[in-house]
């Protein structure tokens, strides 16, 4: 028999679990959420009458328990728990924060029960569900061995993959998704603009860069990084990149930082590739003034 849950927080990450994990064979002992028809919503939806305000009500008979408040309030949701002796002995308690680590549970722990977070790699726009969020993403989870290894089985009921990371590692990893999804859409907004004085609107912009950006990920794939560089600086172009320089100047001068700081990191890249000699590299770091 699989094992009951409690999720306490039935907003996007919650309802979702709930509706899954009902979908999955596992049992709901309750939900829990600041505000009443936020847990009713959830209940009805998974067919349980079990649903109160009180987050501590409905974690004492489940086996695993779900904090899947916003960040700032998991902590104090767990001491209220935990407080309240809301936990049954030898329990589960995860969190799906991708930047907090389990750590912030200790409250738990202390009251015996073996913590994780369990972070799946989606976003969750709505609190309205279609089809399985967690079919085929990633959930990286950490914390003690019980929790992990309950986490792994319940990746794997939703139709995830699981990956364990280290406790410590935790917000590095989660800067690691914040660059490579919030910051990918920053680096597009910096391309648009500089596309912009050439008469391109930023939805011609998109058009026209769209199978660049294809190519590039797909030369990633194919061939990794660093190998995948391609350009004046992989080249050791001063002269490019002087122009590039004095044209932002003139135009976008409160893009040269981004700019420059960019060069510059690709200079290591282009480095490791091994198609950049030191003098040449030492010549562009010149032009960016470093
Ligand atoms: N959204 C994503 O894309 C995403 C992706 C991965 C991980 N996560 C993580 O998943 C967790 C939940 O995020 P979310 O996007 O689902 O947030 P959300 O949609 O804002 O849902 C949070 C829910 O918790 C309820 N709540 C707030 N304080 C509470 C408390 N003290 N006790 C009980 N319930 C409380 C909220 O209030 P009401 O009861 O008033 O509705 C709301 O329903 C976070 O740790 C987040 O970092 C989110």
């Amino acid at each position: 028999m699989k094992p009951s849950f409690a999720i306490v927080g039935c907003g996007k990450v919650g309802s979702a679990l709930a509706r899954f994990l009902t979908a999955a064979g596992y049992r709901a002992a309750g939900l829990a959420s600041k505000s009443l028809s936020s847990a009713q919503r959830v209940a009805e939806m998974i067919g349980t009458k079990r649903f109160s305000r009180v987050n501590w009500e409905v974690t004492k008979s489940a086996d695993i328990v779900f904090i899947t408040t916003p960040d700032g309030a998991i902590g104090e949701a767990c001491r209220q728990i935990a407080g309240n002796n809301g936990l049954r002995e030898r329990s589960i308690v995860l969190h799906c924060s991708g930047s907090l680590s389990s750590e912030i549970l200790f409250p738990a722990k202390e009251c015996g029960a073996s913590i994780g977070s369990m972070h799946p790699l989606q976003s969750f726009v709505s609190v309205e569900i279609g089809s399985n969020p967690f079919q085929g993403i990633i959930i990286s989870v950490e914390g003690e061995p019980q929790a992990v290894d309950a986490a792994r089985k319940i990746a794997a009921d939703l139709g995830a993959t699981f990956m364990e990371i280290k406790t410590e590692a935790k917000t590095l990893y989660h800067a690691s998704a914040v660059v490579a999804s919030n910051y990918l859409v920053t680096l597009l907004d910096l391309a648009f603009r500089l596309i912009e004085p050439a008469g391109v609107s930023k939805t011609d912009a998109l058009k026209l860069l769209k199978p660049l950006i294809g190519g590039t990920l797909s030369n990633i794939e194919k061939v990794g990084i660093p190998e995948a560089l391609t350009g004046p600086i992989e080249r050791g172009d001063a002269e490019v990149l002087e122009r590039h320089m004095a044209e932002i100047a003139s135009k976008v001068p409160e893009l040269m930082t981004i700019y420059k700081a960019l060069s510059l990191y690709t200079i290591g890249v282009a480095r490791k590739k091994g198609t950049l000699s030191e003098s040449r590299a030492q010549m562009l770091k010149g032009v960016l003034g470093k």
